[in-house]
C-alpha cells in the first residue's frame, strides 16, 4: 500500500473523516499570477525564489510571487485538496493524479512575451508540457478510456495574457506588435491563439475550463508612480479590450466543443469592488508595494524589508497582489452570487459540479 493509502487507512481507523476534494484534480496554466516555482530554475528576471517572497507561506520563498498563498492555492483549498498543486518543474510519480502547476512568470499567450526578461515557459509550451503529464496518465491509469473520464473530471484555470501587454505590446524598443497591430487587432490576434490552444486543451482532455479575465494592470504601483498616483488608462483600456471578447470566446467554445464547460471570471469586477470597498476588506494601502523595492522594478529587493501589516495592503510587490488581495479574489472567482457579475456563466464551485 502507498504511504498515502496507509495514512487515509490509519486516519479512518481513528474515526476521522477523510474528505476528497471536489473533483480529482486540478490543472493550473497562466503567469507569475499562479506560477509556483517554475521559473526557479531558468534565466530570467521573472523569479521570487527568495525573502522576503513566500514570509507569510509555510514552506517560505517557493517561487510564488506573494508573500503567502496566491489565488489558485486558495482555490484548491477551497475545493478540498489537502495539498497545493505541484509546479512542473518539480513533479514526481504518482503527484500528477491530483494536477500539475505549468504557469510561469512573464509568459503570455504569444511564445516571444517575456522575452525581454529572459526564459519562460509560454501557454503554447505549457500545453505541451500538459500532453506529457497525460502521456504519464496513461500508465498510471492504464486505459485511454479511463485517462479521458478522469481529466473530464478535474478542473482548468487559465490566467493569462497580461504579459502580452505588459511584456510585450507596451515595450515597443523590444517588441513590433505595436507597430504592428492597433490595440483592438492585438486583441483579436491574441483571443485567436487563445482560442487554437484552448482547442488543443480540450483534444488533450480538458473540459471544466475556467478562463480568468486579465486584472488592470494599468493600476499596479509600478504604473502608478509613472503617472503620478494615477492608473495608466492606456494600457488598462487596451486590456479592455481583450477582456471584452472573453465572454463570447466562452460561448464560442461552449457551443463548438462537445461537452465543454468554459466559463469567465471578470477581474476586473472583483478588484473594482474591492477597491471601492476596500476598507471593508481591511485593506488601507492599494497604491505601494509592501516589500521594499527600486524605482522601476517590479519584484522585491532581495532580503528587502516589508511593511508591517500585510493584510492591509493590497500589492505586496510593484506587480503582485498580497495573500490578502488573492484571497477575496479567490472567494469571489469561487463562490460569487449568480447576480454579481464575477464569472459567466458559472463560478467555480459550480463549474467543479457540472
Ligand atoms: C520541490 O520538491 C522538493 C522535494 O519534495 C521540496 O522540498 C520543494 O519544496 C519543492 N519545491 C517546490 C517549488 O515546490
Ligand atoms: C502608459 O503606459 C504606456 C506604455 O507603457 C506609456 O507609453 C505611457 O507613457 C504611459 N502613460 C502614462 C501617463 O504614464
Ligand atoms: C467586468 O466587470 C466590469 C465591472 O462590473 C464591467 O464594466 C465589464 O464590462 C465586465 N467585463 C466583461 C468582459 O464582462
Ligand atoms: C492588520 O490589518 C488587519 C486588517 O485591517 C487588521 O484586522 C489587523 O488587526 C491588523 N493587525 C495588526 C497587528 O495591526
Ligand atoms: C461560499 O458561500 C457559502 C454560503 O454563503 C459559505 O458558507 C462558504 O463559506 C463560502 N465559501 C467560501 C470559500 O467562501
Amino acid at each position: 500500500m502507498c504511504k498515502r493509502g496507509l495514512l487515509l487507512l490509519v486516519l479512518n481507523l481513528l474515526g476521522m473523516v477523510v474528505a476528497e476534494p471536489q473533483v480529482p484534480c486540478l490543472f493550473i496554466f497562466g503567469d507569475s499570477l499562479s506560477d509556483n516555482g517554475n521559473n526557479n530554475n531558468l534565466a530570467t528576471l521573472a523569479k521570487s525564489n527568495y525573502q522576503p517572497y513566500g514570509i507569510d507561506f509555510p514552506d517560505g520563498p517557493t517561487g510564488r510571487f506573494c508573500n503567502g498563498r496566491t489565488a489558485v492555492d486558495f482555490i484548491a483549498q477551497f475545493l478540498g485538496f489537502d495539498h497545493f498543486i505541484p509546479p512542473f518543474a518539480n513533479i514526481t510519480g504518482r503527484d500528477i493524479l491530483s494536477g500539475v502547476n505549468y504557469a510561469s512568470g512573464g509568459s503570455g499567450i504569444r511564445d516571444e512575451t517575456g522575452a525581454n526578461l529572459g526564459q519562460h515557459i509560454s501557454l503554447s509550451m505549457q500545453v505541451v508540457n500538459f500532453h506529457a503529464t497525460v502521456e504519464q496518465l496513461k500508465i498510471v491509469l492504464g486505459s485511454k478510456t479511463s485517462v479521458a473520464d478522469y481529466l473530464s473530471k478535474c478542473l482548468y484555470s487559465v490566467n493569462i495574457g497580461v504579459n502580452d501587454y505588459a511584456n510585450n505590446y507596451f515595450i515597443p524598443e523590444y517588441y513590433s506588435t505595436s507597430r504592428l497591430y492597433t490595440p483592438e487587432q492585438f486583441a483579436t490576434v491574441l483571443i485567436q491563439q487563445y482560442s487554437e490552444q484552448l482547442k488543443i486543451m480540450y483534444n488533450y482532455g480538458a473540459r471544466k475550463v475556467a478562463l480568468m479575465g486579465l486584472f488592470q494592470y494599468g493600476c499596479v504601483p509600478l504604473d502608478l508612480a509613472q503617472n503620478n498616483g494615477a492608473c495608466n488608462s492606456t494600457v488598462n483600456s487596451a486590456i479592455d479590450l481583450f477582456n471584452a471578447k472573453l465572454p463570447s470566446l466562452v460561448d464560442d467554445l461552449n457551443k463548438i466543443l462537445d461537452g465543454a464547460k468554459f466559463t469567465f471570471v471578470n477581474n476586473t469586477a472583483i478588484s473594482n469592488d474591492i477597491g471601492m470597498n476596500g476598507q471593508a476588506y481591511g485593506f488601507t494601502v492599494a497604491n505601494a508595494a509592501c516589500c521594499s523595492v527600486l524605482t522601476g522594478v517590479e519584484t522585491c529587493r532581495i532580503h528587502g524589508s516589508t511593511c508591517q501589516n500585510r493584510s492591509e495592503y493590497v500589492f505586496w510587490d510593484q506587480a503582485h497582489p498580497t495573500e490578502a488581495f488573492h484571497l477575496i479574489n479567490a472567494k469571489g472567482m469561487y463562490n460569487s452570487s449568480s447576480s454579481s457579475s464575477y464569472t459567466y456563466p458559472v463560478n467555480i464551485q459550480q463549474l467543479a459540479q457540472l
